[in-house]
C-alpha cells in the first residue's frame, strides 16, 4: 500500500466514522428525574418526556408516586414512592374551600406537608442506595420538580450535576425571585394571587397585593429554607446553602403553561413554556353503559368533575341539592365524577369515581365541561373545542377559571354560593350562544400551531444542557444580587433624598427670602411711624 492509498483509507475511514458520529450523534445519557408531588396533574405533563428521553437510547432513572404502567426495559428504572398520597390523604381541598380561606395562607399552614414530600425519596431504600457516599451511580442530569420542592436540589450537588426545574403550572414566584426573574403582585399572570390579580388595579388592591406577596415570600425564605437545609442534610450530610446550589445549578425551566391562555409576561432566557403535553392520541374506550348513555343523549350531554384532587362527594348537602335540582330540570343528560352513591340523583344523571376524561371530551354529544379549573383539564377542553364552566376550589384554578372567562371561552360561578338561578343560566347560556365554542375552537389553533413537536423540543434542551455542562450562558446573572441592587433600590432611595433635600432646601431659602423681603418692605414704615 502506498502512502497516497493509505491516506485516502484513513480519510475514508475517518469520513465513514463522521457518518457515524452525526447517524449515532446522540451519546447515551444517564438522566435522573423526580416528581415528588403525589398528584396526578403534577405528573401527566411530563409523561410524554421521559418516554422521549428513553426512546432516544438514554437511561432514565425516574422517582415518582404515579409510575408509568407497562414499561419494562433495563434502562427505564422507576422508583416508586406513590406511599406519599398519604401525606395529602386526609387534605379536604373542598372542606377549606367553604372554610374560605386565602390560597398563600392556606400554603403557609401547610408547607410541612410539602417538606415532608420530599423526605419520601431521600428515604426510600432503592434510591439511598444510588446516593450513599460510597456508591458509584452517576447521572448527566437531575430534573426535579421546582414550586418550592427546594431539598431536592442538595441531589444535584450531591451527583454534581445541572438542573433542570420543572413546573406542572405556572412557575411559583418564590422560584422566579430565586434565579433572578421578576415577581409581579399584579399583574395578571401571577396565579398565586388568584382573583386578586388582574389588569389596571386600584392602588390599595396594589397595595395589598404586593404586602401579601412579599410577606409570603418572605416567609419561604426565612421558615421553609432552613427546614429544607435540615432535612436534606439530614440523608446527605452538610451540605452548601440550597438556595446556592439552585441558583448555580439550575441550567433550565420547564414550564407547563400555554402564553395563549396566561397572559405574556418577562421570563428568563433559560426558561421554556410547553403546554398540552399530556393529550392522548389514542383515546381509551368508555364503558359499555356509559357509552350508551352518552351517544343516546339527544340534545347532547354535559360533563362534570371536579379533578383528581377535589372530590364532589365531599360538597355539602345543599350545594349537591342546588346541582341536583338543576340538572333534572335540564333536557340534556350530565355525566358526573362523583365518588360515592348519590342521594336523589336525577335520571337524566350517570355518575361513577373515575371517568375517562378525554374521551368523554372527545365526543360528539358534549356539550359542556363543568370542572374546578385545573390546568390540565383546561387544555383538554381547549383542545377538544368544548366551552367550560368553572367552579374554582383550590390553588391555581381561581386563576385559571378566571382566564378562561377572559378569553371569552367560559364562564365560572363561586361553589360555596351558587344560586339554582345562576347556575342554570350559566348552563343554557354557555350552551346555546354559539360564540363560546368557537372562541374556544379559535384559541385551540393559535396554541397548536407551533413549529415543533413540543415534547421533542423539550427533550432536545435536556440534551443541549448536558452537551454544553448546564448551559452558563443562558442563566442570568441577576439571581446573585442583592435585593436592593436587583431593583436599583439603593439608587432610587438615594436618589429620593438627594431630591427631598435640594427641594426642602430650596423652599428654605425662599421662605427666608420672603421673609427678609417682608421685613425690608415693613422695616422703613415701621421706623417713619416711629
Ligand atoms: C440500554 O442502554 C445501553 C447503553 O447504555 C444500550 O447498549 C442498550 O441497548 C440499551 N437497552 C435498551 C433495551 O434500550
Ligand atoms: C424511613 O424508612 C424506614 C424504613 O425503610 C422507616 O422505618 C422510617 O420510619 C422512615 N423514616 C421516615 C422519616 O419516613
Ligand atoms: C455558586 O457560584 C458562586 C459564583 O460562581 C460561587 O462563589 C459559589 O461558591 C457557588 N456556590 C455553590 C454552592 O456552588
Amino acid at each position: 500500500m502506498n502512502t497516497r492509498t493509505m491516506k485516502r483509507n484513513i480519510t475514508n475511514l475517518f469520513f465513514v466514522l463522521c457518518v457515524l458520529c452525526v447517524a449515532e450523534h446522540i451519546e447515551c445519557y444517564r438522566i435522573l428525574a423526580a416528581i415528588v408531588t403525589p398528584s396526578y396533574s403534577h405528573q401527566i405533563p411530563f409523561r410524554r418526556l421521559w418516554l422521549e428521553l428513553h426512546k432516544r437510547g438514554h437511561e432514565v432513572v425516574f422517582i415518582t408516586t404515579d409510575p408509568i404502567p407497562n414499561i419494562n426495559s433495563p434502562n427505564f428504572t422507576q422508583i416508586d414512592i406513590g406511599h406519599a398520597y398519604k401525606a395529602v390523604g386526609t387534605l379536604n381541598f373542598v372542606q377549606m374551600r367553604f372554610n374560605g380561606k386565602q390560597w398563600l395562607q392556606l400554603m403557609q399552614e401547610n408547607f410541612m406537608i410539602r417538606t415532608y414530600f420530599m423526605e419520601y425519596i431521600f428515604n426510600n431504600t432503592e434510591f439511598k442506595k444510588m446516593y450513599a457516599p460510597d456508591s458509584d451511580t452517576k447521572f448527566d442530569i437531575f430534573l426535579t420538580e421546582y414550586s418550592c420542592r427546594l431539598a431536592a436540589v442538595g441531589i444535584a450537588h450531591r451527583f454534581n450535576v445541572p438542573i433542570i426545574g420543572l413546573s406542572s403550572l405556572g412557575l411559583a414566584s418564590w422560584d422566579e425571585h430565586v434565579l433572578g426573574g421578576v415577581v409581579l403582585p399584579s399583574h395578571e399572570s401571577t396565579w398565586e394571587m388568584g382573583a386578586n390579580a388582574g389588569p389596571n388595579l386600584p392602588f390599595l388592591k396594589r397595595l395589598w397585593n404586593f404586602v401579601s406577596l412579599w410577606r409570603y415570600l418572605h416567609f419561604l425564605y426565612t421558615e421553609y429554607v432552613p427546614i429544607n437545609q435540615q432535612l436534606a442534610e439530614k440523608y446527605l450530610g452538610p451540605l452548601p446553602p440550597l438556595i446556592d446550589i439552585m441558583k448555580n445549578k439550575t441550567s433550565m425551566v420547564f414550564i407547563n403553561q400555554a402564553i395563549a391562555i396566561t397572559p405574556a409576561r418577562p421570563r428568563f432566557a433559560n426558561a421554556i413554556s410547553f403546554t398540552s403535553s399530556h393529550i392522548q392520541k389514542k383515546l381509551p374506550p368508555l364503558p359499555k353503559d356509559l357509552q350508551e348513555f352518552v351517544d343516546g343523549a339527544e340534545n347532547g350531554f354535559i360533563y362534570f368533575s371536579l379533578g383528581s384532587n377535589a372530590k364532589s362527594s365531599d360538597l355539602p348537602v345543599e350545594i349537591r341539592r342546588v346541582f341536583c335540582d338543576v340538572f333534572a330540570m335540564l333536557p340534556y343528560r350530565i355525566v358526573w365524577k362523583y365518588e360515592k352513591d348519590l342521594p336523589g340523583k336525577p335520571d337524566n344523571v350517570y355518575t361513577a369515581k373515575w371517568l375517562p376524561q378525554q374521551t368523554l371530551l372527545a365526543h360528539p354529544n358534549v356539550k359542556l365541561f363543568m370542572y374546578q379549573g385545573g390546568l390540565q383539564s383546561s387544555e383538554e377542553a381547549i383542545h377538544f373545542g368544548v366551552p367550560v364552566l368553572g367552579f374554582a376550589i383550590f390553588a391555581d384554578q381561581d386563576y385559571q377559571v378566571g382566564r378562561m372567562e377572559a378569553l371569552g371561552v367560559g364562564k365560572s360561578l363561586e361553589i360555596t354560593t351558587v344560586t339554582k338561578e345562576e347556575l342554570e343560566s350559566s348552563i343554557i347560556e354557555l350552551i346555546t350562544n354559539k360564540e363560546y365554542k368557537e372562541r374556544m375552537i379559535n384559541t385551540r389553533n393559535i396554541i397548536e400551531d407551533t413549529p415543533y413537536d413540543i415534547v421533542k423540543n423539550l427533550a432536545w434542551w435536556t440534551e443541549y444542557v448536558i452537551r454544553t455542562k448546564g448551559a452558563p450562558h443562558l442563566r442570568s446573572s441577576i439571581a446573585f444580587q442583592p435585593w436592593y441592587q436587583r431593583y436599583n433600590l439603593d439608587v432610587i432611595v438615594f436618589l429620593t433624598i438627594v431630591i427631598f433635600l435640594i427641594a426642602s432646601s430650596t423652599l428654605y431659602l425662599i421662605a427666608k427670602l420672603f421673609v427678609q423681603l417682608h421685613r425690608q418692605i415693613t422695616q422703613p414704615q415701621k421706623l417713619k411711624t416711629n
